[in-house]
């Protein structure tokens, strides 16, 4: 069984509805099982406990949510110290309104997160463009579901926009299981 946690943080339910799209993916993967929580609940001990990461935030001025980034200085760093993460597998998406309706920082604010486990040493999973659904919400890094309309009203992530935030959370899954328990890096 591969174990995926799902870390979020969400202020308007924007992040927490993919986190949940995540999570549905995930379970639709024969043998793999997800954990929902938010970044201030996770502990080292839920980190060891499971096989995979998949991290979502909201766009904040650009950058991650304040409290993921606590989570990774205060939870990630002393794993990382540690090297206890290396070889497990790790993924990233976001929801964000879209400010200058050109992501408005959601590339950026995945790529610190990826980079955040690329220092944990994670098998990152991109997004790749023949997904379905990455027409409606897909990077290269991973999904970016918009909660806001072209003329910035809050509509709320489309059902569309989740489609391949769930394929993301599947493909995820079952990278997690093909590398469970296998030694992959040189220490
Ligand atoms: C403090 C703050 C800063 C934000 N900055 C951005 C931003 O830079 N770019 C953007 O596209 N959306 C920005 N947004 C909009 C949120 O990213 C968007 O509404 C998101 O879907 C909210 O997620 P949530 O419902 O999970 O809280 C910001 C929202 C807040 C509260």
């Amino acid at each position: 069984m591969a174990k995926v946690l799902v870390i979020y943080e969400s202020d308007y339910g924007n992040t927490k509805k993919a986190a949940e799209a995540v999570v549905e993916g995930v379970n639709s993967v024969n043998g793999a099982t997800a954990t929902l929580k938010v970044a201030e609940e996770v502990t080292a001990e839920d980190m060891l406990s499971h096989d995979a990461y998949i991290m979502g935030s909201p766009v904040h001025m650009g950058c991650m949510d304040w409290r993921l980034k606590q989570f990774i200085d205060k939870v990630c760093s002393k794993l990382w110290m540690g090297d206890k993460l290396v070889g497990r597998v790790g993924g990233v998406f976001t929801t964000g309104s879209g400010f200058g309706s050109a992501g408005g920082g959601c590339e950026i604010t995945m790529l610190s997160m990826y980079n955040n486990f690329a220092e944990l040493g994670l098998i990152l999973v991109p997004l790749p463009k023949c997904t379905p659904g990455y027409k409606d919400g897909g990077l290269q890094w991973g999904p970016y579901a918009r909660s806001a309309s072209p003329t910035m009203e809050q509509t709320g992530t489309s059902k569309e926009s989740l489609e391949v935030v769930k394929n993301h959370g599947a493909n995820i899954a079952r990278v997690a299981l093909a590398t469970k328990g296998k030694e992959l890096f040189c220490r």
